[in-house]
């Protein structure tokens, strides 16, 4: 077990709705941190269904950085994402994301307050993922968010074999639910490990740079 160093939370950082000139820094991630990355058509896909779609991505500013890459990247990098479709008042999250990095600055938390507010203005009134059931430290930040396990795919994830846990959290539209969510707004300020879990490191992450671009449709990572 490795303790979280606490790590200042990234203050300026600004959720914003994805678009396609965020795709080069989405996929520099994508290809960092899954084992099978999603391809760029696949997420042009994912953005041209805006109806049914909240993608949105965190800015955060270049400091510290050389100026040719300043010039190269604009003013703001891409440090996450995340994804959700919905349908027939259930949301399905299918996608969270933070550069390896940036971890445990509370970028994810940020970006799911901003997905699950847009879930619910879709009409989402309940809301489901997968996550691989060795990736403890996404299941626990999804449970922050009310998310509960409630069964297990086996082998959803064909790339390595590995099962899904199944998370739902439910009446998303109520005052109980909007004070969970009110509770994580409060933690945006506090560092990194600040909730006691200690650090599981995600495994597939560890030298995953520059991994072919060969991706089909791959299992949602949620
Ligand atoms: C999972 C992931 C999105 C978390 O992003 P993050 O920006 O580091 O998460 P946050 O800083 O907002 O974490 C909020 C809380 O979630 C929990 N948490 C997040 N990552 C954790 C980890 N690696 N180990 C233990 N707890 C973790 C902690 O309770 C944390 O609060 P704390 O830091 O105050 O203790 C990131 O690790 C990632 O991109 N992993 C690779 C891709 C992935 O696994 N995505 C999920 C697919 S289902």
């Amino acid at each position: 077990m490795v303790l979280a160093p606490l790590r200042p939370a990234l203050g300026d950082v600004e959720v914003v709705p994805m678009r396609r000139r965020h795709l080069r820094g989405v996929l520099a991630i994508e290809r960092v941190v899954y084992p099978r990355p999603w391809s760029p058509g696949l997420f042009a896909s994912e953005l041209s269904q805006g109806d049914s779609r909240r993608y949105v991505v965190a800015l955060a500013p270049l400091r510290d950085r050389p100026a040719f890459e300043v010039r190269a990247l604009g003013r703001r990098r891409v440090v996450g994402y995340a994804g959700v479709m919905v349908g027939a008042g259930e949301a399905h999250v299918t996608t969270v994301a933070v550069h390896p990095e940036e971890h445990r600055r509370k970028i994810a938390t940020r970006l799911l307050l901003g997905l699950m507010d847009g879930a619910v203005e879709l009409g989402a009134d309940a809301a489901t993922l997968e996550v691989r059931v060795a990736n403890r430290g996404a299941q626990r930040l999804y449970a922050a968010f009310g998310f509960a396990p409630v069964g297990v795919r086996p082998g959803y994830y064909a790339e390595t074999g590995e099962d899904a846990l199944i998370m739902w959290a439910h009446d998303l539209r109520t005052p109980e639910y909007a004070a969970v969510l009110d509770r994580q707004r409060a933690r945006l300020a506090d560092p990194g490990g600040a909730s006691g879990a200690p650090d599981h490191p995600v495994p597939w992450v560890v030298g995953r740079v520059g991994l072919p671009d060969d991706s089909g449709a791959p299992g949602a990572e949620g």
